[in-house]
C-alpha cells in the first residue's frame, strides 16, 4: 500500500507509518543533542501520543532516562486504513525506548473513564511503584462524565458577542472573514467539562489514594493565553473559561499534595500546529503570521524544542521553578515578546489570500500540519509499499 495524505476538512484522514517514525526518531535526537536533563526518572503523561505530551514523553525518557507510562485515545491501523498518527507515533517510540533500554509501555483507551485510570493505577504498582512526574497533556472535543454519564462536548465560542475577523483555510490559502456566535451558559459548563482541570484533578486524586505518588511529585499540565487578536475567541472565549479552571486547578491539586512535598504546576506554551489547535477558527491565520515572524527572528520552536526548554530551564535547573503573578511557568515568553507581537499585530492588519503567501508563513503550516500525519519527512521513502503493521507490543 502507498500511503497519501487524504484530507477531509481540518483533518487528515491516513498517517504513515515511516514518517510517524521518523518524527519520533527526528524529536530523540533533538533531545540528545541537548544533552542531560537532571529531572524525573519516573513518568506518567496522560495524551502521551502527540503534540505536547509526546513531546514531554520523548524528554523525559530521552533527556533523563525515565521510565514512562503513555496514556492516549487512538485508533489502530485495521484492514485497509492505517492507524490514527499517535498510534505509531507511541509504536515508534516504545521501539526506540526499549533499544535503549528504557521502561516504556502504553495505555490506549479514555483517559476519562474510571477504567484507564485503573488500568493505569493497576500498571504503576506492577512496573514502577511510585511516580515523580505527571504530564497532563489532554486535548479532547468530549468526555464522557465517569460519575454522571453525561457526554460533555467542548465548543470554541466567544462569550457575550458575536465574534468577526480574519481566518485562513490553510489548504486553500483563502482569507475570509468568519462570524462566531457567542455561547450558550450551558455550553461554557460543557467546554470547562471537557478541557477544565476536574479530570486532572481526578487522576491526582486516584493516584494519591493508591500511595503512587512519591514525595515531592510534580504534575504539569498545558495552557495558552495567546494575544488580543485570539483573544475573544480563545481566551476570553469558552475554552478560555476552561483553561481558567484548570490554572485554578493547580492550587487545589498541590493544596492536595502538600503532606508528599508535591506541586502542581500549568506551563502556558506557545501557540503550535498541532490537531488540536488546526480546528480553532481565526488561530491557523494567527500561526501562520506569527512563525513568519519567529523563524525571521531566529525564535522559531516547535512542540519539542517548547517542552525541552521547559525542562531544562523551568522545571529542572536546581532552582525554584519561575511563575508569573498567577503562578503559571511561561515558556510563551518568546511568542509573547512585544516586538514579535508588535509585527504580528501589523501583518494581520495587511493579511489577505494575495499578499498571505509572502507576508505568512502558509508552506510552513502546511508542512507542520502534513508533518502530524507523517507526511513530507526528509529520508522517508513515501512511493515505497508500506505493508508493515508496526505493533504496540505491551499496550493493556
Ligand atoms: P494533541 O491533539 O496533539 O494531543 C492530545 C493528546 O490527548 C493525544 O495524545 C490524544 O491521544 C490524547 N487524548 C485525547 N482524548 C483522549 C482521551 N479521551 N483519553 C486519552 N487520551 C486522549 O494536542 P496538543 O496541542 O498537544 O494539546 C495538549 C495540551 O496543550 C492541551 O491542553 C492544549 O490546550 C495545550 N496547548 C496547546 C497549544 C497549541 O497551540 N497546540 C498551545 C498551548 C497549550
Ligand atoms: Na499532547
Amino acid at each position: 500500500m502507498i500511503i497519501e495524505p487524504r484530507m477531509r476538512g481540518f483533518i487528515c484522514l491516513t498517517s504513515h507509518p515511516k514518517g510517524c517514525e521518523q518524527n519520533v526518531k527526528n524529536q530523540i535526537e533533538y533531545i540528545k543533542s541537548k544533552g542531560p536533563i537532571e529531572g524525573a526518572k519516573k513518568v506518567l503523561v496522560i495524551g502521551a501520543s502527540t503534540g505536547f505530551g509526546l513531546a514531554s514523553r520523548i524528554t523525559s525518557a530521552f533527556g533523563s532516562n525515565a521510565a514512562t507510562i503513555g496514556v492516549f485515545f487512538e485508533k489502530p491501523p485495521v484492514e485497509g486504513k492505517t492507524a490514527s498518527p499517535g498510534w505509531y507515533n507511541s509504536a515508534a517510540f516504545e521501539n526506540e525506548a526499549h533499544k535503549a533500554g528504557l521502561y516504556a509501555k502504553s495505555i490506549n483507551g479514555d483517559a476519562f473513564s474510571n477504567e484507564v485510570k485503573q488500568q493505569t493505577i493497576d500498571l504503576i504498582k506492577a512496573d514502577l511503584g511510585q511516580i515523580d512526574l505527571v504530564i497532563y497533556s489532554l486535548a479532547s472535543p468530549v468526555r464522557l462524565h465517569p460519575v454522571t454519564g453525561v457526554l460533555h462536548r467542548s465548543v470554541l465560542k466567544p462569550i457575550g458577542s458575536t465574534f468577526t475577523n480574519k481566518t485562513v483555510d490553510f489548504h486553500t490559502g483563502n482569507v475570509t472573514e468568519v462570524s462566531i456566535e457567542p455561547c450558550t451558559e450551558e455550553e461554557i459548563a460543557n467546554t470547562i467539562a471537557v478541557m477544565g482541570g476536574e479530570d486532572w484533578s481526578m487522576w491526582m486524586d486516584a493516584l494519591k489514594k493508591e500511595n503512587l505518588l512519591a514525595s515531592g511529585a510534580t504534575t504539569v499540565a498545558y495552557s495558552y493565553i495567546g494575544p488580543s487578536l485570539t483573544e475573544a475567541v480563545y481566551r476570553k472565549g469558552t475554552i478560555g473559561r476552561a483553561k481558567d479552571d484548570l490554572e485554578a486547578t493547580a492550587f487545589a491539586i498541590t493544596d492536595s499534595l502538600k503532606d508528599l512535598g508535591g506541586k502542581a504546576y500549568v506551563s502556558v506554551n506557545k501557540a503550535l500546529v498541532t490537531q488540536a489547535s488546526s480546528a480553532i477558527p481565526v488561530i491557523p491565520l494567527y500561526i501562520s503570521l506569527l512563525y513568519k515572524i519567529m523563524k525571521a527572528e531566529g525564535l522559531h520552536e516547535g512542540c519539542i524544542e517548547q517542552i525541552q526548554r521547559l525542562f531544562q530551564d523551568r522545571l529542572y535547573t536546581g532552582k525554584p521553578i519561575p511563575t508569573d503573578e498567577k503562578g503559571r511557568i511561561r515558556i510563551d515568553d518568546w511568542e509573547m515578546r512585544e516586538d514579535v507581537q508588535e509585527k504580528v499585530a501589523k501583518l494581520w492588519l495587511e493579511a489577505t489570500t494575495e499578499t498571505l503567501p509572502a507576508i505568512g508563513d502558509l508552506a510552513g503550516y502546511r508542512n507542520d500540519f502534513l508533518n502530524l500525519f507523517g507526511f513530507e519527512f526528509e529520508g522517508v521513502d513515501y512511493k515505497a509499499d508500506t505493508n508493515e503493521v508496526v505493533g504496540i507490543e505491551s499496550i493493556a
